[in-house]
């Protein structure tokens, strides 16, 4: 059987599996859209949240949730039999490292969910930053031992790398192009029919395995050039410099050139990772390292103890030890504006000046709930009197909801990773 012509009918039951950052803003965006959206997480928890309509996703209003309820086009599950009859499945599930290597077991534990309910024609998507042959190598072969059919000939498969950015209110899931690729003809067509009904720029790239690298490339890149001013900026004090104002300058040229900030740290699902699934899988296949990407990998893990050694400095020279200082961060999440602490740089950064014996207070409005991040460490709230009372203060979030001025007046010291600040107490990275 040749699966049916890709353009023939728009597709109406959308399963999406994830319903994380990326899941749940293509979940709304397709309930949006008029098609039916089973949005399936193994999280039951999430699920029940979900359907107290309480958005996870900066970039998902609780009200959007609502009414996507309410009028009947979303419906969470924890449940995988609910995922049966789909016309079009998206995976978007994590793809973490364990111990260093890419640990792919969420993407086989969807696959073996969805395989028994995949019938003739229908079509199965990889989201999920992977790889490349992950698509083909990994999931085609599990969807079709598990159901017994086959990808072209019964169905279409293909990969669409998510290039959302949690909180960006000028780029969104609807205005940012998205690629799509296929493991055929008709596959690639289908694909590119389903994500025209939800984003304005659809791309077609003409291989899987190029998409997979494609979205590696765009993290992998970020990395290296955050890695190079990472550097610059820990040796531009030595050199008599301030790189904050080379930046501003070297920015100015229109041409050739791109900004990236210095800063504590990267984090988040993609920076920390993504890199490392092509660095590991090009030694895999060649034996070979990707020296740059590790050296930038490095050095981005350098720098929260580069913070640590910039604050212990800066007590140092106050004749305050680190053992006992009291000492303000104000920012946890690893991105301004967003809750989202994975792999955030805060959160070594606490560990580290914990273990000296700092006496530690973070302030973020957008992290709640008990934090177990390290001994002597609690919430705290930015008020003028917490300022004051801190040995020293460090800026590690760009959050637009601290009040600059009021971090100028009455801290006596601040470490500002990100030149957000200015006066006489204020030290920049
Ligand atoms: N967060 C980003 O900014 C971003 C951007 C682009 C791409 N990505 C990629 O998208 C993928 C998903 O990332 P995310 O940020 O949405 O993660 P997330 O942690 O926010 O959400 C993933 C969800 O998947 C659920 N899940 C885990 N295993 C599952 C399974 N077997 N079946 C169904 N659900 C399962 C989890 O409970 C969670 O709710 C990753 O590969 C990530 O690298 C993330």
């Amino acid at each position: 059987m040749t699966a049916p012509d890709p353009a023939s009918a728009r597709p109406r039951r959308t399963a999406i599996l994830g319903q994380g950052y990326v899941g749940l803003p293509l979940a709304i965006r397709a309930a949006d859209a008029g098609h039916r959206v089973v949005g399936f997480d193994t999280d039951d928890t999430r699920v029940k949240r979900l359907w107290a309509a309480q958005s996870p996703s900066p970039d998902i209003a609780d009200s959007q949730v609502a009414a996507a309820l309410t009028n009947g086009t979303y419906t969470p599950t924890a449940n995988g039999d609910d995922l049966a009859g789909f016309d079009v499945a998206v995976i978007a599930v994590p793809t973490p490292l364990r111990d260093g290597a890419p640990d792919l077991s969420a993407i086989e534990h969807a696959a073996r969910l969805l395989a028994p309910h995949l019938r003739p024609g229908c079509t199965v998507v990889l989201e999920s930053t992977t790889y490349p042959g992950t698509t083909e190598d990994l999931l085609q072969p599990l969807l079709e031992s598990v159901s017994g059919l086959t990808a072209g000939t019964d169905f279409h498969l293909g990969y669409s790398p998510e290039r959302i950015d949690p909180g960006n209110r000028t780029w969104t899931l609807q205005n940012t192009p998205k690629i799509v690729a296929g493991i055929d003809e008709p596959s690639l067509k289908t694909i590119s029919t389903f994500y025209r009904d939800l984003v304005d720029t659809v791309v077609e790239v003409p291989s899987v395995r190029d998409a997979e690298l494609a979205k590696l490339l765009e993290n992998t890149f970020r990395q290296v050039n955050i890695a190079l001013v990472n550097e610059i900026a820990l040796h531009a004090r030595h050199l008599g410099a301030d790189i904050w104002s080379a930046l501003d300058a070297a920015a100015t040229k229109p041409f050739g050139y791109i900004r990236f900030s210095p800063g504590p740290g990267v984090g988040g699902h993609c920076l920390p990772i993504d890199p490392i699934y092509l660095s590991w899988q090009v030694r895999q296949r060649s034996g070979s390292a990707l020296r740059l990407v590790e050296a930038a990998d490095q050095i981005n893990a350098s720098m929260p103890a580069h913070v640590v050694r910039r604050v212990t400095e800066a007590l140092n020279n106050r004749g305050l030890p680190v053992n006992g200082a009291r000492i303000l961060l104000l920012g946890l999440a690893y991105k301004a504006d967003t809750g989202d602490t994975r792999h955030a740089p805060a959160l070594t950064i606490a560990q580290l000046l914990s273990a000296l014996g700092a006496q530690m207070q973070i302030a973020d409005p957008h992290v709640d709930g008990i934090l177990d991040i390290a001994p002597h460490t609690r919430l705290a709230h930015v008020t003028a009197t917490n300022l004051a009372a801190a040995d020293a203060v460090v800026l590690l979030t760009d959050h637009s909801a601290f009040d600059h001025q009021l971090i100028e007046r009455h801290a006596p010291y601040v470490l500002d990773c990100r030149a957000r600040l200015y006066g006489p107490n204020i030290e920049r990275l």
